[in-house]
């Protein structure tokens, strides 16, 4: 008898093809861009072997219950795992499949694009040209802050921090300064740029806070590609409107995707991103590739490509 799979979403067709062709279960997938609704997801995932899941899918307690005892192994097309209840999944013996390094690149890639159109005031100088604000060239107008000769500040220096920084350091930045190389006050004292790039823990669930932006520059540039959770964006939007700090560039936010009337979206130093990190389309099709072959392993007893140490 076929083991049951079920896939929150319509993903890459790279990880669907490896999926079927195996032979080894039947897949049920939440045929569409858009997420699951609970109640379905709720339903689709009871008795399955397999669970193949995203970011934007919480997979709490609720979740595992409605799976049932069958549940051998989650696998998330994400290298973030905040969004499961590990404590719950470890005691369950239930076994995690997720997708580092495959999107390291992209994920730096893209956190460097974010701080050059933050720092540089792209989003605002292409309004510009679109509403006719554009009148001429104009010595003070549209300037904004360079990487050359700059400090930028890494918090979070696991494989894409460290892969951000190799990307900025030809840029011509002067220092690189690393959270747990010296102590955080210093960091935020001393960076023209700050970029973070850690993982969503309790340790640092709203990090940055009115405290840390208050020991920043005032010319200081703020980037996040990591969670959303990691700051908190009442303390940022006092923080970018007082002049406290001079931008902010966000690829993640709390909730996602952050409501149209949201208050940061008021302000022109804020750009935000709808989480787009790893969005390449070869690196999209890996991950899937990975997260199919991380849940075959699972199925199977053997050992996964990418397996999370619970
Ligand atoms: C993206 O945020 C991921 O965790 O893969
Ligand atoms: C810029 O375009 C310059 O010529 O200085």
């Amino acid at each position: 008898q076929l083991m049951k799979v079920y896939v929150t979403r319509r993903i890459p067709q790279e990880g669907m093809k490896i999926l079927t062709e195996a032979g080894v279960c039947k897949v049920s997938v939440w045929d569409s861009d858009e997420p699951v609704p609970r109640a379905e997801l709720l339903k689709g995932v009871a008795g399955a072997h397999g669970l193949l899941c995203l970011l934007s899918d919480r997979i709490d307690t609720e979740v595992l219950d409605a799976a049932g005892p069958n549940l051998k192994v989650i696998s998330t097309l994400s290298v973030g795992f905040d969004h499961l209840a590990i404590n719950e999944i470890k005691k369950r013996g239930v076994r995690v499949g997720y997708t580092p390094d495959v999107l390291t690149d992209a994920t730096a890639e893209l956190t460097v694009a974010l701080l050059l159109a933050t720092a540089r005031r792209l989003p605002e100088g292409i309004d510009e040209v679109k509403s006719g604000g554009w009148s001429s060239w104009k010595p003070l107008w549209l300037c904004g802050y360079g990487l050359s000769g700059s400090t930028v500040g890494v918090i979070g220096l696991g494989r894409i921090g460290l892969a951000i920084a190799r990307r900025l350091k030809p840029f011509g930045v002067k220092r690189l300064l690393y959270s747990g190389r010296m102590p955080l006050d210093a960091l935020l004292t001393e960076s023209d740029f700050i970029v973070v790039s850690c993982s969503l823990t309790p340790e640092t669930q709203g990090l940055c806070n009115k405290e840390f932006f208050s020991k920043m520059k005032n010319t200081a540039v703020f980037i996040n590609s990591s969670r959303g959770s990691v700051v908190n964006q009442e303390d940022l939007y006092e923080a970018l409107s007082s002049g406290q700090i001079a931008a902010a560039g966000l690829d993640v936010t709390t909730p996602e995707p952050l409501p149209t009337d949201h208050p940061l979206l008021t302000l022109k130093n804020c750009v935000i991103l709808p989480h787009i990190g790893s969005a390449t389309y070869s690196t999209r099709g890996i991950m899937a590739e990975l997260s199919a072959n991380n849940l075959l392993a699972g199925l199977s007893g053997a050992a996964m490509p990418s397996e999370l140490a619970l």
